[in-house]
């Protein structure tokens, strides 16, 4: 039996007029599976939540969502799946309890069915004792959280999470990922947008790198820095082992990956550098050698490091 997937975005464009934001994106999550959706800010990391959830018509393409076309059953859809927004929707005119009991009834859930229902995420959420306390009482980390359970409410089939940890602090956005992992081991399917590559590395099994208005790679976090990057990553400080890499050790400049103040050399030409710095001990170069992650892939693949190259102008 072929698997359907759970979200399936084919050949995606959406224009906000003239502009065409997503130009032919393709997307899948699969049942019981997290995906996560990387991109530089305006890449349509959003604008793509917004149209799996029918939230926002495509110009072009097709959305489907639990097997139903989004351009005409969108609300089907809608009604079995949950959502974190990227901004803070909580209504500060009820309490933390009384915010899962509004939300339920949109649902059409009910009387203590619902209570009992919502008291139970204040406990899968950590927010218990917080049940009876305005909302704007709460912390950052404990209004996520509270997204989170709301967004559980109606016993959803797969999870949208728009940058769910962006501002919290490392405490709180481990307490957001234990839920999000506990959710996942119960099989929940999620598609999770974040400019956080350690997110991105412990809670999705594939991940999605956006950019140009396409998805330019889709694969495990280890395939893509495999195809992408490599083993080996040699971080390099400051503009004087700029300049020892490349004018003594002749590493062309197309190899030194430039991101501000620091310098990224991969694989071969990595360890050969490195074995050169052993022996000549350069007072200029400080450096790490260390695995190939995420962020390199994030890098080379959304390009921002092409337009740094070494010699802006100073150099040879
Ligand atoms: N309602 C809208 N009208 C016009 N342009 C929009 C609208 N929503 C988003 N955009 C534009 O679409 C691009 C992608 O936005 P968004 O999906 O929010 O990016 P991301 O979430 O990846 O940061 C941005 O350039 C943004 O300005
Ligand atoms: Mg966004």
């Amino acid at each position: 039996m072929v698997q359907m997937p759970v979200l399936q975005l084919d050949n995606v464009v959406k224009k906000y007029g003239e502009r065409e934001v997503l130009k032919g994106l393709n997307l899948t999550v699969n049942r019981g599976e997290c995906v996560a959706l990387l991109g530089p800010n305006g890449a349509g990391k959003s604008t793509t939540v917004s149209l799996s959830l029918g939230l926002s018509a495509a110009s072009g393409g097709q959305v489907q969502l639990l097997g139903l076309d989004m351009a005409t059953q969108g609300h089907l859809a809608r009604a079995q799946v949950g959502v974190v927004p990227q901004y803070d929707s909580l209504d500060p005119d009820f309490t933390v309890i009384e915010n899962l009991q509004v939300y339920g009834r949109y649902f059409s859930l009910r009387g203590a069915m619902l209570r009992e229902r919502a008291i139970e995420l204040l406990g899968f959420a950590g927010l218990s004792d917080r049940q009876d306390d305005a909302v704007s009482a709460l912390s950052g980390g404990m209004r996520r959280r509270l997204m989170l359970a709301r967004s559980l409410v109606n016993g959803p089939k797969m999870l949208f999470l728009d940058e769910p940890t962006t501002g919290l602090d490392p405490t709180a956005k481990h307490g957001m990922w234990d839920g999000l992992l506990a959710l996942k081991r119960q099989g929940m399917a999620i598609l999770l947008t974040t400019h956080d590559m350690d997110e991105a590395e412990r809670l999705a099994d594939r991940v999605a790198v956006l950019n140009g208005g396409q998805v330019v790679a889709l694969d495990t976090p280890r395939a893509l820095i495999d195809a992408h990057v490599g083993t080996q990553v040699l971080e390099v400080w400051g503009t004087a082992a700029g300049t020892y890499l490349h004018e003594r050790l002749g590493v062309p400049l197309a190899e030194l990956e430039r991101r501000g103040e620091m310098l990224f050399l991969r694989n071969d030409v990595a360890s050969r550098a490195l074995e050169r710095i052993r022996v000549e001990r350069p007072a200029e170069v400080e450096c790490l050698f260390r695995p190939g992650n995420l962020e390199d892939v994030f890098f080379r693949l959304t390009g921002r490091a092409l337009d740094m190259q070494l010699n802006d102008g100073s150099e040879g």
